[in-house]
């Protein structure tokens, strides 16, 4: 039985009084013991403040992307050993914003997922076709091409510890989300290329779909078999909607 997950993705939102604010509102709406767990990621210098609000709370928090290396001379970097300190337990690599955006390639992402777990934190490993690729019915290929580099470097073993995020990139923050028929044929995909190496960790495996999911969608998204939860952007701000998708998310 996997339990579902609903992380929030914030981007590059909110001050540090919205960001109150909405902590505040979620942990008002968030019931004694949700079906799913939930986490944050806001902007790193929220971090800590974020920490404190949802301590002792049954909300986690996660951080949008750490550094590949450990310590020194890495100007405007963060380290997966300062995110552990300030109170995190999840943080999301290989964001298709990051890959595209800031030219993070597949050897980087499995680096940085890699450095997540050094430091015991959870890695949220984002793959994900462009409108392109999926074009050109090369998605299963993409999405095995960003797996297999985490595999290869971390070894199927590390999968224990992680938890997948399937995000097409033509679907996140389009408003188009990828139909739950689409969504389970690459989760199914992504749990077979692990069950390839390990049957039992493939089981366990948390895999969740990300892309302009919304209360009014996640239910149906949700519902598929091999998807347990979901990354959510947008939606993710808006207090109400973002517990609608939360309690939308159900155990398979
Ligand atoms: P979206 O973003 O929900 O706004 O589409 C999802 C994501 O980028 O994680």
């Amino acid at each position: 039985m996997r339990r579902p997950f609903v992380a929030g993705n914030w981007k590059m939102h909110g001050t540090r009084a919205e960001n109150a604010d909405l902590i505040e509102a979620l942990l008002l709406g968030v019931p004694a013991q949700p079906t799913a767990e939930i986490a944050v990621c806001p902007p790193f210098v929220y971090l800590w403040e974020a920490a404190r609000q949802l301590k002792a709370s049954s909300v986690s928090l996660g951080a949008q992307s750490v550094c590949a290396e450990s310590i020194g001379a890495f100007t405007g970097e963060v380290s997966a050993a300062m995110l552990k300190d300030v109170g995190c337990r999840y943080v999301i690599v290989g964001h298709s914003e990051r890959r595209a955006l800031y030219k993070e390639d597949d050897a980087l992402v499995a680096r940085k997922f890699l450095a997540a777990q050094s430091q015991g934190l959870t890695p949220i490993l984002c793959v994900g076709e462009s409108l392109d690729e999926r074009e050109r019915g090369q998605t299963m290929q993409v999405v095995s091409r960003q797996l297999t580099a985490v595999l290869d470097l971390a070894g199927i073993k590390a999968m224990q510890d992680a938890v997948v995020a399937y995000e097409p990139v033509w679907a996140i923050g389009t408003g188009k989300n990828a139909t739950p028929a689409q969504a389970q044929e690459v989760h199914a995909h992504i749990r077979a290329e692990v069950a390839a190496r390990d049957g039992k960790i493939a089981a366990a495996l948390r895999i969740l779909y990300g892309g302009s999911v919304k209360a009014g969608n996640a239910r149906e998204i949700f519902s598929m078999q091999d998807v347990d939860g979901g990354l959510i952007g947008g939606a993710s701000l808006k207090v109400d909607e973002f517990l609608k998708i939360c309690a939308a998310a159900q155990a398979h």
